[in-house]
């Protein structure tokens, strides 16, 4: 059976933290043929894609190295930890939760690793040992764990609001070469409505920009780069994923030593609420800051974010990697195709936010995006339909794309004033 430390043992100490209110009550569950209790946990149905993509690139990660111990330090119910000990097949899996109310739930939940043990033709010591439960603070987890150099391929830290106390920690427990998956809810943040607690928390001075749900994933993968720059490592995207309920940002990391943070994807994001311009800007053009729109300066006119991240989102390669392994597990198979647990709707949306991901990758995109409307409203015309726009910004050389954040936006290096020449030339009618 898995190695279950429950209160009392040791040197455990327990924190209490109160039962949180699930937002969805139902007691039992199902993600991908996986089912699980809830119990008085928080879970949220719609985070299985999130949950997906985890579990992808822990799979992908196994591949290439042949080895993946996760640590889940803010488990809730168990439900990654499950996934990730019997989709991903993790070589051992610790769940973490302070909640002590949820403690038996996980060892209910995560016995199911027993008959995967059981199906295995030889059955040895070490096959008993893939799974730990305990429940407590997740800073302490993560210190301790760097204290006695045992280190980690996968830290899952699923933490609410702006909490981001174990970023640091989490990259100091994870192997080199490892992965780091980051949560962060705090939409008012990323909007550039609570200045002060995304400068404590994020490192970044956060001005209200347009794009605000790019802004919220930029800030908290800033935040990871300064954290793992005081440790001499590096982290770089694999995915960034944005989902609207909550909001949640999520990002998964790759963490790797290097001494010197290399400040090219560390800037800043300018924007120009006159002409709708953004700009991405480095560390030595600070002094410089001005748009080159035609508009006369005037005192507010440009307002700058960060610094933050201002790199690709997601890593092509990985995402393609992903994506070929949840097409081999079936995850994403063409709309309409039923297996035993996965619904046509979670497969189509999987399967787009894949490719978007892959589409957001090209080089040559800068941070942020342009809703299509506004090119509409500031250039008085009836913009045409996204992908011939993106098409049309192909065919004049830029780099253009999907934003898996906004639906009705592109993402681009056309200038705001050729994005609105374009619309011009697009077949569109002239808005009186
Ligand atoms: C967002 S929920 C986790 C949901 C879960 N990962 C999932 O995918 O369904 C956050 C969990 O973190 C736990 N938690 C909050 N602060 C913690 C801390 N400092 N240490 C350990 N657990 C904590 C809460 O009890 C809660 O269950
Ligand atoms: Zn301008």
């Amino acid at each position: 059976m898995g190695y279950l430390q429950m209160g009392g043992i040791g040197t455990f100490s327990a924190m209490a933290l109160p039962v949180p209110l699930a937002p969805v009550k139902m007691l039992i569950q199902e993600e991908r043929g996986v089912s699980f209790q809830v119990g008085p946990a928080f879970y949220r149905r719609q985070s299985s894609l999130a949950r997906d993509l985890g579990i992808l690139i822990a799979a992908v990660h196994r591949q290439q190295t042949g080895s993946l111990r996760v640590l889940d330090v803010m488990s809730g119910c168990g439900v990654r930890a499950v996934r990730y000990l019997l989709q991903a097949r993790a070589d051992f899996v610790w769940a973490n939760d302070a909640c002590n109310q949820l403690t038996d739930l996980l060892a209910q939940n995560l016995s199911q690793g027993h008959s995967l043990d059981e199906k295995s033709e030889a059955v040895g010591e070490e096959d008993f040992e893939r799974w730990r439960i305990t429940r407590e603070d997740a800073h302490k987890v993560l210190l301790d764990c760097a204290l006695r150099k045992e280190y980690y391929d996968l830290i899952d830290v699923d933490s609410f609001g702006s909490d981001t106390l174990c970023v640091g920690p989490a990259i100091g427990a994870v192997k080199y070469g490892g992965l780091v998956y980051l949560t962060s809810t705090d939409g008012l943040c990323a909007g550039g409505r609570r200045r002060h607690n995304a400068l404590s928390s994020y490192g970044a001075f956060v001005n209200p920009m347009p794009f605000a749900n790019e802004i919220g994933l930029r800030m908290l993968i800033g935040c990871a780069v300064r954290e793992a720059a005081t440790r001499n490592m590096t982290v770089t995207p694999i995915f960034s994923n944005y989902a609207y309920h909550g909001p949640v940002f999520r990002t998964m990391l790759r963490v790797e030593s290097r001494k010197r943070l290399v400040n090219k994807d560390y800037g800043f994001i300018v924007y120009c609420k006159r002409c709708g311009q953004s700009q991405d800007i480095q560390f030595e053009d600070l002094g410089d800051i001005a748009c080159c729109c035609a508009y006369p300066k005037e005192k507010g006119s440009v307002v700058v974010t960060g610094p933050l991240w201002i790199g690709p989102l997601h890593d092509r390669n990985q995402v393609e990697g992903m994506t070929e392994l949840a097409r081999e597990w079936g995850w994403i198979n063409s709309v309409g195709a039923r297996s035993i647990s996965n619904s046509p709707v979670d497969m189509h949306i999987l399967k787009e936010l894949l490719e978007v991901m892959v589409d957001e990758s090209q080089p040559g995109l800068p941070s942020g995006y342009v809703r299509m409307d506004q090119i509409g409203k500031r250039g008085k015309v009836r913009v045409p339909r996204r992908k011939d726009f993106i098409d049309r910004l192909q065919q004049e050389g830029y780099a253009a794309s999907r934003s898996h954040i906004e639906p009705r936006a592109v993402k681009t290096n056309c200038p705001m004033d050729q994005c609105i020449e374009l619309g011009y030339g697009s077949r569109s009618i002239v808005i009186q």
